[in-house]
């Protein structure tokens, strides 16, 4: 969603702005804009659509200075324009504000500044900020410190904010609450961002501000506060990852890249969690005896993340014989759902930051539980507010549709799962290990999937001009199911459904025809399913569906039913969808590919969904 970044120091602030602004782009964004401050003159740029626009503005009438402030916007009040585009201004131009985050009040605010003489120019909710701060000023604050606290205190909702002020030609001035923000040191310079991938080619250590603090940025010093004025010393973090870490590297976009990391990724996990002699370490501070006494898990997250619930949950259950139930975060924070402080709430979040995930784990503090969450972005606002975390670590995921994040979310629920059933004995150790030596084997197993690429993309090409397709599952691969759909629909805008296999009979096999693709899941193993979803895919043949199953190596009987086949190597039934989600990843990129679409960043899409 919206992008923050500003830079005060001796560069030209625009080129870096603009460059911090791109960084984001992965965040999705529909308009952009930066606002310059030289002497006591703050000049503003701001255009609809890609910041190619917005560059191509800048190149036509640039802008001097040396400290900045820049914006991408993914509308929320009012259609994208050039006037709902931040930065917005006091009524004086005194003041320029940037901001990532809803503040709900803002129709009172807004009424209440109108009827003091301010003039409102946009429709969005971010305007009332710089005409609040102005207000304060008028009203007797003796500083934009003041003004900026005064103001802050008025605002209910989430917010990251970047301001200028006219007659602070020395400063960048910024304040959270809910939405993520960032600090970065450099010599003699300093930046603030949304987050780390925005500035990292510049920086190797950044202040993470927590919620209800502000910042005075200069060239050379940040003073923070609390919105009471309670001054706070820095935590200052060395950045755990290059910059290389955000780049393309030769990939034709970011989401191939992502997808070629995963066995590098699910490698690192099982090296950092499993010790020689297999033991498993979760890295949390949870100590074994919790485990002993769990007798109710509750995993809740969104989008992809929540497809990974989803396996945790059946993969749980089975290891370890504790309830699990997991729920979209959007929906559970919303209902009655009889929570006891026993209960674990494990959280998934690859940005830390979703914003229906973050209301949950709130809500679940406040019931008296503990938190323990899957997450990938360390200092994000999850991490920070949860007991314990499992990290996944597979560095910053930068395409909008989710791959390593979800497969390093698989492996994080594998390894807890046989932690989990270890210390409760559900699990010998021997039995232990013998899961361990097959799930050592998935890294070498999604390599293998991706090396087939080539084939992948001939039968995404076959298949990828129709207006819908189905995805069907079962057990362990009911989520695979429904997350190869969403990457579908994410990335190639191709109507997608996933469905349990068992469900098809109770409707979409009224779709059936054979215009629709059926992207069957029917990997063979042990798993009592297989015959099953053999049984399914004769019914889709009976209908002249278009059968597209993924399988395992070597699997005759499925080559007699579907037209094409993406075959997988035989992995563990319970590890199968870190394995086949690979496949069905690389079906949907040559999809977009074929159908054109700009696949690291589609449309209407937020990498990092910061409101509800
Ligand atoms: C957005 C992203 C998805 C992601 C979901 C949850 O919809 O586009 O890729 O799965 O948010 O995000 P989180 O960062 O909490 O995993």
């Amino acid at each position: 969603m919206c992008g923050v970044v500003g830079y005060i120091g001796s560069k030209e602030a625009a080129p870096i702005l603009i460059d911090g602004l791109q960084r984001l782009e992965y965040r999705g964004y529909d308009s952009a804009g930066i606002a310059v401050l030289n002497g006591s003159k703050i000049t503003s740029r701001k255009e609809v659509g890609r910041l190619a626009n917005l560059e191509k503005m800048l190149a036509a009438d640039p802008v001097k200075g040396t400290r900045g402030i820049g914006h991408t916007r993914w509308a929320t009040h009012g259609a994208p324009s050039q006037i709902n585009s931040h930065p917005h201004s006091s009524s004086d131009g005194s003041i320029a504000v940037v901001h990532n985050g809803i503040i709900e009040n803002y129709a009172e605010l807004r009424d209440e500044l109108s009827a003091k003489g301010h003039k409102f120019l946009s429709e969005t909710d971010t305007e009332v900020v710089p005409h609040l701060i102005e207000q304060s000023l008028k009203d007797g604050a003796k500083s934009p410190v003041e003004a900026i606290q005064r103001t802050l205190k008025r605002l209910r909702g989430a917010y990251a904010l970047g301001i200028l002020f006219r007659t602070e030609p020395d400063a960048i001035y910024c304040a959270r609450k809910g939405s993520p923000l960032i600090i970065g040191l450099g010599e003699k310079e300093n930046f603030i961002a949304s987050d780390v991938p925005a500035i990292i080619n510049r920086i190797k250590k950044a202040i993470y501000l927590n919620d209800g603090e502000m910042a005075v940025v200069r060239a050379d010093s940040v003073e923070i506060c609390t919105m009471e004025g309670v001054a706070v010393t820095p935590v200052i973090k060395e950045i755990s990852f290059k910059a290389e870490a955000a780049e393309c590297a030769g990939f034709e976009t970011f989401m191939l890249k992502e997808i070629h990391e995963q066995p590098r990724i699910l490698r690192a996990m099982l090296e950092k969690h499993v010790s020689a002699d297999g033991k498993i370490d979760i890295g949390s501070d949870l100590k074994p005896d919790y485990f002993r006494k769990l007798n109710r898990i509750m995993i809740v997250s969104c989008g992809t993340a929540y497809h990974a619930g989803m396996y945790g949950k059946l993969l749980l259950e089975n290891l370890t014989g504790i309830a699990v139930e997991t729920d979209l975060a959007s929906e559970f924070r919303y209902r009655d759902p009889k929570i006891d402080p026993g209960t674990l709430i494990i959280p998934v979040s690859q940005s830390g930051e979703t914003a229906d995930t973050l209301a949950s784990i709130r809500m679940a503090k406040e019931w008296g539980c503990k938190i323990l969450a899957i997450c990938n972005v360390e200092g994000s606002s999850v991490v920070r507010e949860s007991d314990a975390v499992f990290f996944t670590n597979c560095g910053p995921e930068i395409g909008v549709a989710s791959t390593k994040a979800y497969t390093a979310q698989l492996m994080a629920f594998a390894l807890f799962s046989l932690y989990v059933a270890g210390v409760r004995g559900n699990l010998t150790p021997e039995q232990i290990k013998s899961y361990l030596a097959d799930l050592q084997e998935v890294p070498d197993a999604v390599h293998y999937v991706i090396q087939k690429k080539d084939e992948i993309q001939a039968i995404s090409e076959k298949h990828h001009d129709g207006p819908s397709s189905l995805y069907l599952g079962r057990k362990f691969n009911y989520p695979t199911a429904l997350e190869g759909a969403l990457k579908n629909k994410e990335i190639s805008y191709q109507h997608a459904e996933g469905y349990a296999a068992g469900e098809m009979k109770h409707g979409p096999i009224a779709l059936i025809n054979d215009a629709l693709p059926v992207i069957c899941i029917c990997t063979k193993t042990s798993d009592e399913v297989y015959e099953k979803m053999l049984s399914n895919i004769k019914e889709v043949e009976a209908r002249s569906g278009r059968i597209i199953a993924v399988a395992t190596e070597g699997d005759t009987e499925i080559a007699k039913l579907a037209g094409d086949i993406i075959y997988v190597p035989e992995v563990r039934d319970e590890f199968t969808p870190i394995v086949n989600v690979v496949g069905l990843q690389l079906l949907a990129y040559y999809a977009a590919r074929a159908r054109g679409t700009d696949i690291d960043k589609p449309r209407n899409l937020a990498k990092s969904v910061t409101v509800e």
